[in-house]
């Protein structure tokens, strides 16, 4: 304690506190928050359509009647996670006047454990009804019962908002939406209506047609934001972010028109805004201009390909780090001219890689799916092409400026050495 106290004084007597510059400097910032994703704001222009839509179907809960489920999809950052959000607390809003009750749970199927298994996600469900089970132990068709014997408990109206729903497809099958979209006849004055939400358009294809036609009863869609909307949207947010003069319009369309290239996406127009103006903040600026736009860019794009790469199974790092190491000998022999590298040329490089690192050595096969995943990704590119009669091969190449290179070269190598 005293000895701690003796540093303290001893640095401020020195050089004053390391912070103080930071507290100093007046911020660009007003209030973050208001320009990060989780964010509600106020107003959400530009869809006042799929609300009215959304909120037409729900309306029937006010007097106690059911609701059709609906299925809400479009591709991300087109608003349809803050819309359905919005709708349902200004729904539990209105309800407060009304003699009946609403409740809400609120289920994001991407969170991690949460939706992993169909007992994980009856849990989760029956805690935000407010009944606590153990996240493990009973048997799965008890923790079934027991969570329509919870809705079934008193006249109520419950909605089920699955955010990501893919997700839980993918991990349980469509058995749970088939029971569950169907339990309204079992539960007595209660009604259970759903809300499924997806970024994966051609989602609905891949369900038995007796879970579509009962999730998708009323559909909504979202269409992608264009630079004009996407304008809107962040200039009502800056408003309430940033300190006022602190961004300009020219900021604002630069966002804006960005976001709208790359399938107009209202969450990459609001990182775009918030990055450049922490960017503008850190070189010490009061105003946020163009230039910090484009190193926001450059920022996101890095962080976005190195967290997509560290996120990869160990076989797909070892599928890409065969790919950098083969790249990097041939520019070491000069080879530059005829540096062509085929999906057959890496297997022997890769083999040497799995083997150094005590891993599994792959079939061909998988590794030219492998291939195709991080080309999906935008990571490499790998091109179809034809060798006559030998069949098809894929010509692959690195996707990624230098700088991006440089650091997921790094995190590999510490990796696999
Ligand atoms: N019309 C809008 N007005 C204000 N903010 C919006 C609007 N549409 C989207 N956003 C913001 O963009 C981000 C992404 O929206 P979100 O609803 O999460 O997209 P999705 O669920 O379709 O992927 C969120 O921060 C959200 O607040
Ligand atoms: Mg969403």
């Amino acid at each position: 304690m005293e000895a701690d106290q003796e540093l303290v004084l001893s640095n401020s007597a020195t050089s004053g506190n390391i912070f103080s510059q930071y507290i100093e400097s007046p911020s660009i910032f007003t209030d973050k928050r208001v320009l990060t994703s989780s964010f509600v704001p106020g107003s959400i222009p530009h869809r006042e359509e799929e609300i009215k839509h959304i909120s037409s179907v729900l309306a029937p809960m006010l007097r106690g009647y059911h609701a059709n489920n609906v299925f809400v999809y479009g591709t991300c950052g087109t608003g349809k996670t803050i819309c359905c959000r919005f709708v349902v607390s200004q729904l539990q809003e209105a309800v407060k006047a009304a003699a009946t009750q609403i409740k809400v749970i609120y289920i994001n199927c991407k969170m991690e454990r949460v939706s992993d298994t169909e007992y994980r996600l009856f849990a989760q469900m029956l805690k935000q009804l407010g009944e606590e089970v153990p996240y493990t132990g009973l048997p799965t068709d008890v923790i079934y019962r027991k969570f329509f014997a919870k809705v079934a408990e008193k006249k109520q109206s419950v909605i089920i908002i699955l955010d990501e729903i893919d997700a839980l497809y993918k991990k349980v099958g469509d058995d749970f939406l088939y029971n569950i979209t169907r339990a309204n006849n079992e539960l007595g004055e209660a009604n259970l209506s759903i809300i499924g939400i997806t970024n994966d358009i051609s989602f609905r294809d891949n369900l038995d047609v007796r879970v579509k036609s009962s999730l998708s009863e009323e559909e909504v869609m979202f269409r992608p934001y264009n630079a004009v909307q996407l304008r809107d949207i962040l200039s009502s947010r800056a408003k309430d972010g940033f300190v006022k003069g602190a961004v300009s319009e020219s900021v604002i369309n630069k966002c804006a028109a960005l976001a709208a290239q790359e399938h107009g996406d209202a969450r990459r127009a609001l990182d775009l805004l918030r990055v450049a103006g922490e960017v503008a903040e850190r070189m010490g600026e009061t105003v946020v201009k163009e230039r910090h736009v484009d190193v926001a860019e450059e920022k996101i794009d890095l962080d976005r390909i190195t967290e997509t790469v560290k996120s990869q199974p160990a076989q797909s790092q070892l599928v890409l780090y065969t790919i950098i190491k083969m790249n990097e000998e041939a520019k070491q022999k000069e080879k530059w001219a005829d540096r062509r590298l085929l999906t057959g040329d890496i297997f022997s490089k890769y083999e040497e890689l799995c083997r150094a690192n005590g891993a599994k050595v792959l079939t061909q096969r998988r590794i030219s799916d492998l291939i195709g995943e991080l080309d999906m990704f935008g990571i490499i590119n790998a091109k179809v092409i034809s060798k006559g009669r030998h069949g098809r091969t894929r010509e692959i190449s690195l996707a990624m400026n230098e700088t991006a290179l440089g650091k997921v070269r790094n995190y590999l190598m510490n990796r696999f050495g």
